[in-house]
């Protein structure tokens, strides 16, 4: 099925940086977001960011007001109703995004092909509240999504043939490279770089280095192009304590137990980048 208007829920620097991804490969997107202002804010990241690329020479003015241009903001989940393809990339809470589904299922067009952005809930899991579990993948961005190249592609036990070949077509059109990988707890990316990340954090807490060490290390000394903690930051501290948290509890082995430090800076507010304060401070 070709895909030519995508709908996209969530307008954070997940879901912006997907709707501003399937915008530039010139598909109509339709931005959805609960909270109100939320998808004005997140254009306006959106704006920013092909500015960034206009800047750089690395895409001309008139492409990137095309393609914001591309991006209409949505009132109500029952805007998306015509959308070929919807990508959910909301807060990591399994009973949150089911809820959306559910309701989202009962204004989907036929055909429509379901898509969440989890960085670690079963596919499957969210696949069953839906009409069309065949219907439904996952589609893993990547942050910062319009720089990064993969997308894991993640086949539910439902998911068909035609969906996965259908998403795996798309992914490319839009300029990222598809890798699948299989419906277990963080897939592949998350199962292996949230360990290293929970990791650094319990460097912190016992002292054994200083969050800027611990970082150069990591970068000089592996070739990362980041340190953990200020990747960290970058993704969020919470969704990096809901990813450990499903790892923990799904696969039931102890060495994916959340650090202490990662629970504590959360109930204290330290998001990282988008609360100002995490392992670094933004606020300057
Ligand atoms: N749009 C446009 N430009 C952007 C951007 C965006 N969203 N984000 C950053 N940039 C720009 C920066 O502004 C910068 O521009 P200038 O050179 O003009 O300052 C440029 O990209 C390069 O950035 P940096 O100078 O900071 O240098 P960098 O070479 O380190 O590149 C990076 C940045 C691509 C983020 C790189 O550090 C990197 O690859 N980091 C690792 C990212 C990573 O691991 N992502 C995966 C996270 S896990 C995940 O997303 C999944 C999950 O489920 C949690």
């Amino acid at each position: 099925m070709a895909i030519s208007k995508v709908g996209v829920i969530g307008a954070g620097q997940m879901g912006g940086g997907i709707a501003q991804v399937f915008a530039v490969a010139g598909t109509d997107v339709v931005l959805y977001d609960s909270v109100e202002g939320a998808a004005e804010r997140g254009v306006a990241v959106i704006g920013k960011s092909l500015g960034k690329f206009v800047a750089k020479e690395r895409m001309s003015q008139e492409d990137a007001d095309a393609a914001l241009g591309r991006i209409q903001q949505a009132g109500a989940l029952s805007d998306l109703g015509d959308c070929d393809l919807v990508v959910e990339a909301i807060i990591e809470d399994a009973d949150i995004k089911k809820a959306v589904f559910k309701e989202l299922d009962g204004h989907l067009k036929d055909g429509a092909i379901l898509a969440s952005n989890t960085s670690s809930i079963s596919i499957t899991e969210l696949a069953a509240v839906v009409s069309h579990p065949e219907r439904f993948i996952g589609m893993h961005f990547m942050n910062p999504v319009p720089l990064m190249k993969l997308v894991e592609i993640i086949r539910g036990l439902e998911t068909d043939d035609a969906t996965y070949a259908t998403i795996h077509a798309e992914t490319e059109r839009v300029g990222k490279v598809p890798v699948v990988a299989n419906d277990f707890p963080g897939f592949v990316s998350n199962r292996i770089l949230m360990p290293m990340i929970n990791e650094a954090v319990t460097c912190v807490m016992e002292g054994v280095a200083e969050p800027e060490n611990i970082d150069q290390i990591m970068k000089l000394g592996m070739n990362h192009p980041m340190g953990p903690l200020a990747l960290a930051d970058l993704i969020g501290l919470d969704t990096c304590l809901a990813i450990m948290e499903v790892l923990h509890r799904d696969l039931g082995d102890s060495k994916y137990r959340p650090s202490p430090l990662l629970r504590k800076m959360v109930a204290a507010g330290r998001l990282g980048r988008k609360s100002g304060r995490g392992f670094y401070d933004y606020r300057k």
